[in-house]
């Protein structure tokens, strides 16, 4: 299959190269290779008919007797890149000079290159505008100024003040310049009055050049000269690329006039970095010229000796290598070593998956095409097109469909700093799409073929759920073998953490946990009755409740219950909630309802009361799980040993004892008997309304008054204000126990 493949792809290049080599002009062998001893590579080439274009025309000229150097323009070539597409070339250097306080005398006040229309452009990475004097301000400008314009100025006070290597405005200065210039021209600002500097600081001087060939001297202000190559002039860096008709290599290479320039077989077009067009590169694997038909040969990986020292046998292939170990040995791809082995010739498999892994350029286009096939099949198996069709008829759903490359963007190509979530489910990255919003991309393990087809649909009534204590559901990936869910980003971690976690040192108030539950309650409620059958969350914990800036709960994970199989069979692959808060009769049915996630609502006011973990790992049997410790207190009468010891010393007896009976009927274990959420809700909501009662009488006896943490800056420090009006009603301005001043402070 894979040979077969193959051959179609290079029989393709073939073609592609039969139908460009009659319209580009090949050097003639006769060519002038070198000049002096630079060696002159083609596109560039010494005289008429040898060089792909007039601008890589270079002529090599006598300079002294019998010294030859190349130029191009008026410049010397000092080198040639093809893999860079960059040259070398000298050029004189632009001065400034001084010899009395008020007589000034300029050498060459101005200084340019022009390569206006050309194929080189001054290249952005490699140089630097590179200034050096005591008074000096020197600028570099584009033709005519008006369209770019920079300067530098280098001052200082004295021979001391100077440091060699340092570049920083103290005698020399130095700047970036722009990509896309093809002309500059530097000059001095003159008037400058020198009469302070001029006995140690005759000259200045302003001139583009490599940044890393020049390393500030202090001899070049204090013996007036800087004159580092020994010849007056200093190195530049051009790029150049193949401009004519200014093609990027879509372009180039689908060109019908055939001057598509990258002639040799196994070579990449690669586009310029500065300006318009394209230069060549040889493939991964092969080396030499690109431009030339037949210029890219292999590249023998085995002189590198890639294969390991000890047994390993390195085999050059065309345009890859192999390794494979003597026999006796086996090759362990990962430590590259061969390693003693009684087993197999694993050395001939890692062979083969290397010659799978580096195989031809058709090779991959032909893959290329598949994934793109793949990634249409996917997204029509998801239902993407339904959810598409649904989604430009009702306009109004901010609701995205996010590509796959736009993914792997945002998440860096799912990097492993970026993952904020990890669990049976899959794992939650954090991502930035379009540089700037921040989002919550899951991942999911595997879903089965039911959920897969009905996915653009249950998509469809997620992305409609806006309630202020879920977390919005942004957009999908639907082009992937498992969509990909994006939510908006929730920063200040979950009520889990609050509870349990190392941030338990920031004392959050009794009254503030209340509050974040009771917002829960009101998420899950607007869950289960938004549609019908309700969405049922099916992994209510503490850890799925999220805080916002404001430490509002936000309901998190909402999309996966959706996907929740409801089949016995899937139930064994496919374990959904989690221990601790899972619905005993859910485990006995394997059938979800809303009733399950009530029960697992009262594990956390559990949590919530308690402080503890719903389940605990080590110690008894009987003591583990905190919803049976609970239920057998409640029965004895005897709950306060579970409290939390700030909740039983601050709050009021009226206040557990409702929120406990409110929990012993939420885990109940006949679902039918459990209340349905939004009575949790309501109950919650009457319960924080109490706790408000006893703290309006004896808040009237201090002299303080609190505001809730939600209102603070950090949501934890309790702000001490002196106001007159309370408010009455709960919400988010909902003062809190002053009892919780204690527990807090
Ligand atoms: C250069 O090429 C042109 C066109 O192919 C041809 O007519 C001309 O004779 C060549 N000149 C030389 C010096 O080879
Ligand atoms: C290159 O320059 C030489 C002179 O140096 C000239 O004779 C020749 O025609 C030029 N070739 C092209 C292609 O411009
Ligand atoms: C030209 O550049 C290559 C690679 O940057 C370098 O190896 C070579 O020494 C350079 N040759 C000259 C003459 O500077
Ligand atoms: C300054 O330069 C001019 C021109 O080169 C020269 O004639 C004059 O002697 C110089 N003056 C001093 C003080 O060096
Ligand atoms: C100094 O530069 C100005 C402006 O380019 C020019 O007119 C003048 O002739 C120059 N003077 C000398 C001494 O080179
Ligand atoms: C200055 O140069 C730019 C680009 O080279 C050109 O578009 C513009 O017309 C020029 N302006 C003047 C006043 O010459
Ligand atoms: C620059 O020159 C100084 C001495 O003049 C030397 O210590 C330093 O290493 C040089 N830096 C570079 C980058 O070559
Ligand atoms: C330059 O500055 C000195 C003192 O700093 C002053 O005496 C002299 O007149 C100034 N020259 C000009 C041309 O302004
Ligand atoms: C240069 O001249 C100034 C004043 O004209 C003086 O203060 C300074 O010390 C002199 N520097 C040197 C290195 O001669
Ligand atoms: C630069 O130095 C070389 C040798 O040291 C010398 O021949 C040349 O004249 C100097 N060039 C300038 C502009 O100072
Ligand atoms: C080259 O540039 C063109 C147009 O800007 C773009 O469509 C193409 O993807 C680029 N190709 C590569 C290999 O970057
Ligand atoms: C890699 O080498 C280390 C010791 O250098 C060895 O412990 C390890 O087992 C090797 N791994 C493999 C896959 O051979």
């Amino acid at each position: 299959m894979e040979v077969r493949i193959l051959q179609v792809g290079l029989g393709l290049l073939f073609l592609l190269a039969a139908q460009h080599a009659p319209a580009v002009a090949i050097p003639s062998p006769q060519c002038q290779k070198m000049c002096g001893n630079v060696e002159i590579e083609y596109p560039f080439g010494i005289g008429v008919n040898c060089s792909l274009a007039p601008d890589f025309n270079i002529s090599c000229k006598e300079v002294q007797d019998g010294i030859y150097k190349p130029f191009s323009g008026s410049m010397e070539l000092l080198n040639i890149s093809l893999t860079h597409g960059t040259v070398r070339v000298l050029h004189s250097i632009p001065s400034y000079c001084y010899n009395t306080s008020t007589m000034l005398m300029n050498v060459s006040r101005f200084a340019g290159i022009d390569k206006r229309g050309t194929s080189f452009r001054f290249s952005a990475t490699l140089n630097k505008f590179t200034v050096i004097g005591c008074n000096t301000l020197a600028y570099i400008s584009d033709s005519n100024g008006t369209g770019y314009q920079s300067g530098c100025v280098a001052t200082c006070t004295g021979p001391s003040a100077l440091t060699d290597g340092s570049c920083s405005g103290i005698g020399c200065c130095q700047t970036a310049i722009p990509r896309g210039m093809d002309y500059y021209r530097a000059g001095f600002a003159k008037g400058f009055n020198t009469s302070q500097i001029w006995n140690f600081s005759r000259c200045s001087y302003a001139v583009l050049m490599e940044a890393a060939e020049f390393n500030f001297s202090t001899a070049y202000i204090t013996t007036n000269k800087f004159n580092n190559t020994g010849s007056g002039r200093v190195p530049m860096i051009m790029d150049w690329a193949v401009r004519n008709g200014k093609m990027s290599c879509p372009v180039a290479r689908r060109n019908e006039s055939g001057t598509y320039a990258c002639l040799s077989h196994n070579s990449d077009c690669v586009n310029s970095t500065n300006g318009p067009g394209y230069i060549c590169n040889c493939s991964k694997g092969y080396e030499g010229n690109p431009y030339l038909p037949g210029g890219c040969k292999d590249v023998n990986e085995c002189n590198q000796s890639p294969c390991p020292s000890r047994g390993g046998i390195c085999h050059n292939e065309v345009g890859r290598y192999r390794c494979s170990c003597k026999t006796g040995r086996k090759f362990s791809k990962q430590n590259n070593t061969c390693d003693l082995d009684n087993g197999l010739i694993i050395g001939v498999t890692i062979g083969f998956l290397v010659l799978v892994i580096f195989s031809s350029s058709g090779y991959m286009v032909f893959q290329n095409r598949k994934m793109k096939k793949v990634k249409q099949e996917y997204f029509s198996q998801h239902g993407g097109l339904l959810l598409f069709e649904r989604m430009k008829s009702e306009r109004g759903i901010s609701f995205t469909l996010f590509t796959e490359a736009e993914l792997i963007h945002a998440t860096n190509n799912y990097d492993k700093s970026r993952i904020i979530g990890k669990g049976g489910y899959g794992t939650v990255y954090k991502g930035i799409i379009k540089d700037k919003m921040h989002v919550a991309i899951k991942r999911c393990t595997l879903i089965s073929e039911r959920q897969k087809k009905e996915f653009g649909q249950e998509m469809l009534i997620l992305s409609q759920i806006n309630h202020k204590n879920i977390v919005k559901l942004v957009g999908c990936c639907l082009e992937v073998e498992v969509p990909m869910l994006v939510y908006e980003f929730i920063p200040n971690g979950t009520l889990y953490e609050l509870i349990h976690g190392k941030n338990r040192a920031l004392q959050i108030s009794f009254s503030t946990l209340l509050r974040i539950a009771h917002e829960a309650a009101e998420g899950l409620n607007f869950l289960h009755s938004y549609a019908s059958p309700p969405i049922i969350h099916g992994d209510v914990k503490t850890a799925n409740i999220l805080l916002d800036e404001n430490y509002m709960a936000k309901v998190a994970d909402f999309g996966a219950s959706i996907l929740a199989p409801s089949d016995e069979e899937q139930y064994v692959t496919m374990v959904q909630g989690t221990c601790g808060y899972l619905d005993p009769e859910y485990m006995q049915t394997c059938q979800l309802t809303d009733k399950s996630d009530v029960y697992s609502f009262g594990v956390i006011l559990l949590e919530v009361l308690t402080g503890q973990v719903p389940l605990k790992l080590e110690g008894a049997d009987m003591q583990r799980s905190l919803s049976s410790n609970f239920m057998s207190a409640m029965k004895e009468n005897n709950i306060d040993a579970l409290l939390a010891s700030h909740v039983k010393e601050q709050e009021s007896t009226e206040l557990i004892r409702g929120l406990a009976e409110l929990a012993k009927q939420c885990l109940n274990m006949c679902g039918a008997n459990r209340p349905t959420m939004k009575e949790v809700a309501d109950e919650l909501g009457r319960l924080r309304k109490l706790a408000l009662h006893p703290w309006i009488l004896i808040a009237n006896t201090e002299s303080e008054s609190l505001l809730d943490g939600a209102s603070s800056t950090n949501g934890f420090e309790i702000d001490v204000a002196t106001t007159t009006g309370y408010p009455t009603q709960d919400g988010d301005n909902a003062p809190m126990n002053p009892r919780s001043l204690y527990y807090a402070r």
